[in-house]
């Protein structure tokens, strides 16, 4: 690949204006480097105001072809993925791209062999282990959409992305390991699927070896299965347009939101962004410590990376187990070249010793990146110190679940970067920054509402089902764009930075967490009337959660310390143990507007400690309650 490969400021420059003015041409030129059964038609169709996009119109191709089968003649024996166990003591896997098609074919046929057909939609529940990547990869070969749901949500969280996706069929692992702690997936998986009845089957790889129940008739051990399957398979023709996967993501109100993702835009988005905004090259080992979970694993530990032949590494455990030097220590051992994480781990890591750091040889990294929140100054700094030795580019790369691939980001050594900045936006982006009042904010240093006003290949097409939820949510607050829903800068030579969501939902150590379901699962407690969670700032985490609450007037007698444990656990059940709070505050009220909504924005300040700006409260209800929450807080 290397169609408009940037290697300068210059070149970056020129290009990005070349993606602005023809936009058409420069992404046919880039898809030019792909492997397609049939070419496109027409580059792109789009009409932004109904939400509906076209990209490679008529194109036929398998996502599998360019990210495996192409590769073989020349990297076969190049390690396509790099597992790192969650144990250090457990032995890392080296799997080449021959082994990679491979298992990736077996996968597949087993996976027809059940029944699924293109089109399916197929429900992956599995921790970082290579079967994760191969069963997505499997998915794509044989045209199913995968709906990958992270293996830390909780039961309630999946059974209803398993109905909301109508999921057939569904492949898990007897447990998995992430840090000291053993999960029970199958467990998880048992209770979920008691409200899912539409849910035939489910493969279970075996992982951590613990006594599980198998429902007959339903659950089926993998292996087995893969063992009697060809190590050979074919690859299904897929339109452009037609879905690669769901993957589902919170929104500020009602269920979650399962973004639908397409194949050929997709596909080309990742590749040319990761090849570009990491500098990969052909010998490099890259780190992207997300999970395959989430949109950065699916777009920067899989499809990017492989679809440019590159050798990724996929980790299991977690940055502190068993210690704190153990991702300096998995750097170290597989010459990590570029790093990609977040930045509550970069905090996390920095509140402990430099010496766990030192105690290791860094000097194969050339690259780092920051992904999922904004990273504040200070790990910036100690990223770029300690990590970087001042020799790396960091690279903050602004995107979301919804846009596919990174959107505003520097590129590596040709980029300047500037601390607490994404900078420029990519080739094919084009931002812009909206006011209340729906006009475009020229002035530098104006927080405005970040929209794209133009389509880019990666983009969501839809939320699975919902087109409508789709067309409102994105494309109706400023009609012709598609909205964000963060908040931006820009300064005076046109660097982006990112102020944060400016909506309900809260980035909590860079999850994307919306307020309103956490809230359903807190009213479900039996002792609670009402509740209000807000975001407030925290040191490793970013943000944290506090939940304003109150309860009914049942004479609850149970001592608070044990309701706020209750609470936490309901949150935990129902959402997972990511969402729950850090602090609670039992109110007698909620600040609300003469119709009832809850005032949200003065509840943040509130419990941001801002409580000498808290604007104009005299359209409230009940403008009393604002000094008893905050005498209470104290
Ligand atoms: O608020 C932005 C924040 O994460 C949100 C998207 O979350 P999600 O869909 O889970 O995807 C995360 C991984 C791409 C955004 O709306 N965000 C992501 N990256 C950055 C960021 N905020 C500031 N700087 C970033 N680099």
């Amino acid at each position: 690949m290397g169609a408009y490969e940037i290697k300068s400021l210059e070149q970056y420059f020129k290009v990005y204006k070349k993606s602005i003015r023809e936009p058409r041409k420069f992404w046919s030129k880039i898809a030019e480097d792909f492997v397609w059964y049939k070419k496109w038609d027409q580059v792109l169709e789009h009409h932004l105001e109904n939400a509906e996009v076209k990209w490679f119109v008529n194109g036929k191709l398998n996502i599998t072809k360019n990210c495996i089968d192409r590769h073989l003649a020349k990297r076969g024996d190049k390690t396509a993925i790099i597992f790192e166990p969650n144990d250090p003591q457990e032995e890392a896997q080296h799997i080449t791209y021959n082994q990679l098609y491979a298992r990736v074919s077996k996968m597949a046929n087993v996976l027809r062999d059940q029944g699924v057909k293109k089109g399916d939609r197929v429900c992956v529940y599995l921790p970082m282990i290579p079967e994760l990547a191969i069963t997505l990869l499997a998915c794509a070969r044989i045209g199913a959409v995968h709906s990958a749901v992270f293996a830390g949500f909780s039961s309630t969280a999946l059974s209803t992305r398993i109905r909301d996706c109508e999921a057939k069929i569904l492949i898990t692992a007897d447990g998995g390991f992430r840090g000291n702690k053993t999960i029970d997936l199958k467990g998880i998986v048992d209770e979920a699927l008691e409200d899912c009845p539409d849910l035939e089957k489910v493969l279970v790889v075996k992982r951590t070896g613990a006594d599980i129940d198998m429902k007959k008739g339903r659950d089926m051990w993998l292996q087995p299965l893969l063992d009697t399957a060809l190590n050979e398979s074919v690859a299904e023709v897929m339109d452009a347009e037609d879905p690669l996967f769901i993957l589902y993501t919170s929104g500020s109100t009602g269920r979650p939101k399962g973004m639908l993702h397409t194949t050929a835009g997709y596909m080309i988005f990742t590749a040319y962004t990761f090849k570009n905004v990491f500098q990969y090259e052909e010998k490099d080992v890259y780190w992207c410590t997300a999970d395959i979970g989430w949109v950065t694993g699916h777009s920067y530990i899989l499809y990017g990376p492989l679809a440019n032949g590159a050798t990724t590494v996929m980790f299991e455990g977690v940055p502190s187990y068993p210690d704190y030097g153990r991702f300096w220590e998995v750097v170290d051992k597989h010459k990590v070249t570029q790093l990609y994480t977040a930045p509550t781990a970069i905090r996390a890591l920095g509140k402990e010793s430099t010496d766990w750091v030192t105690k290791y040889d860094l000097s194969s990294l050339k690259v780092l990146g920051s992904v999922g929140e904004p990273i504040n100054e200070e790990a910036w700094h100690w990223y770029n110190s300690h990590v970087g030795d001042k020799k790396c580019p960091i690279v903050d790369t602004w995107w979301q679940t919804e846009t596919g691939g990174i959107m505003i980001s520097p590129i590596a050594f040709a980029t300047p970067t500037k601390p607490t900045y994404a900078t420029l936006p990519l080739p094919g982006v084009q931002p812009v920054l909206m006011d209340e009042k729906r006009n475009e904010i020229e002035k530098n240093q104006v927080v405005g509402n970040l929209c794209i006003r133009f389509p880019w290949p990666g983009m969501a097409r839809t939320i699975w089902g919902d087109h409508r939820r789709y067309k409102e949510t994105y494309f109706s607050a400023f009609p012709g764009k598609y909205f964000s829903g963060d908040g931006a800068l820009r300064d005076e030579v046109g660097y982006y930075r990112i102020t944060g969501r400016v909506d309900d939902v809260v980035i909590v150590s860079g999850h994307n967490l919306g307020t309103a379901p956490i809230e359903d699962a807190i009213n479900e407690h039996p002792a609670v009337a009402e509740s209000a969670i807000v975001g407030f700032p925290h040191e490793v985490k970013g943000n944290a959660l506090l939940g304003y609450i109150i309860l009914k007037e049942t004479g609850e007698t149970r001592n608070r310390e044990n309701l706020t444990q209750e609470i936490n656990q309901h949150i935990s059940e129902h959402i997972g143990p990511i969402a729950k709070l850090d602090k609670l505050q039992f109110v007698n009220d909620l600040p609300k507007t003469r119709s009832g909504k809850i005032m949200r924005r003065i509840l943040r300040k509130i419990a941001s400690g801002d409580t000498d700006n808290l604007g104009d409260t005299s359209t409230l209800l009940n403008p009393d309650v604002i000094s008893d929450i905050i005498e209470g807080a104290k």
